[in-house]
């Protein structure tokens, strides 16, 4: 079934939970009904969206948003291996509150993420040690340019850090996902490298999924604010990758008494950039009615409610600027901006 409304605001789905309104609203239950959608946008501005948690609307949006609700998913076992192909529209904390339900690990790092599973594979969402990449096993979409529907597995999404193949400018907004499948296991495979995230699952030897999803829940209500109760749209930026010379000069910055926390990979090395921007001293600060969280300042967040997209592209760039001026890292946000 299809359902459309104009001139909806989108304040109920951004999580910022800007203002602003899009011209016509789209939402679809049915991957068939994907076929009627693109007659209905041909020639048209479009984008999808999910649950609006990594966007921030730089206006009223003068074009067509589509919202999926194909709503199911069905599980297959293949000895050790489960699959689980769920609908693009289902909220990923739902369906990984349901795999932890049934004892099946894969997906319980990612507990508490905002989102819904079709957008969770174009972003390559990741947290606490774990990216949706390493559970995904295909991702099905229709091609809005050749009207077919097409599955990709996941080594052909050309993943890597909050990236896909979906990204790509020149195919952004030609698939749109119907469905993606998780591979599963009843086998225990906890992951628990990240931080304290084994520490604050206390006993080891009886864990269960979700034992560790309601360690990472903890540590995410701890650090990050509740989407339901202030606006954000999670970490605003990404964790820097710099060569070996540029994170010399960070130390050298920093000077001999700070210990800069570090990643490495390869001949690279990633530098948390909530670190940078707590050395430039915006942790915790407000600007009228936006601010850098208090206890985590990759987050920016719409302290009042009534943030403008203004207010936030203000912040950013002067979050980006005193960075470059003190370490030499320009920053790149993570949030999609919308035109
Ligand atoms: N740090 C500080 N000050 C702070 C907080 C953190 O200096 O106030 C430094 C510390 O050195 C800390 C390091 O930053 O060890 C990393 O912090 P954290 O573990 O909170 O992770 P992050 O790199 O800041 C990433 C993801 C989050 C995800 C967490 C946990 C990105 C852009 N963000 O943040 O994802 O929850 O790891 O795995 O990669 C999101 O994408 O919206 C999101 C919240």
């Amino acid at each position: 079934m299809i359902t459309e409304i104009q001139d909806y605001n989108l304040k109920g789905v951004n999580t910022f939970r800007i203002d602003v309104c899009c011209r016509r609203w789209i939402e679809y239950s049915e991957a068939v009904d994907l076929v009627t959608v693109a007659d209905m946008v041909a020639g048209e501005k479009y984008m999808c969206i999910g649950e609006g948690s990594n966007l921030l609307f730089l206006g009223d949006y003068d074009g067509a948003i589509l919202h999926s609700r194909i709503l199911d998913a069905e599980m297959t076992s293949d000895g050790s291996v489960t699959y689980l192909r769920a609908g693009s529209g289902i909220s990923m904390d739902s369906l990984i509150g349901q795999c932890c339900v049934n004892g099946l690990w894969g997906l319980e790092n990612l507990s508490g993420i905002p989102g819904e599973t079709g957008a969770s594979a174009v972003q390559n969402v990741g947290a606490y040690g774990v990216e949706a990449k390493d559970v995904i096993s295909s991702v099905e979409c229709f091609d809005m340019v050749k009207r077919e529907f097409v599955r990709f597995d996941a080594d052909e999404c050309d993943y890597a850090y909050r990236w896909s193949m979906f990204k790509r400018p020149e195919l952004k907004n030609r698939y749109i996902v119907t469905y993606v499948t998780f591979r599963l296991s009843a086998i225990p495979a906890p992951c628990l490298s990240y931080g304290n995230l084994a520490a604050q699952c206390g006993d080891i030897s009886s864990l269960t999924p979700m034992v560790v999803r309601n360690a990472v829940m903890a540590l995410r209500e701890s650090k990050l604010p509740s989407v339901e109760e202030i606006g954000s749209a999670g970490s605003f930026f990404k964790n820097p990758v710099v060569d070996r010379n540029v994170f010399d000069d960070v130390r050298r910055i920093a000077g001999d008494d700070t210990v800069v926390p570090h990643y490495d990979m390869g001949d690279k090395v990633k530098i948390p950039a909530a670190w940078l921007i707590e050395q430039c001293g915006f942790k915790g600060r407000s600007f009228g009615n936006v601010g850098v969280w208090h206890k985590q300042p990759l987050v920016i967040v719409n302290l009042t409610g009534k943030a403008s997209s203004d207010e936030v592209l203000e912040l950013e760039e002067m979050i980006v600027k005193r960075i470059e001026e003190r370490f030499g890292i320009t920053l790149t946000p993570e949030v999609e901006h919308i035109k």
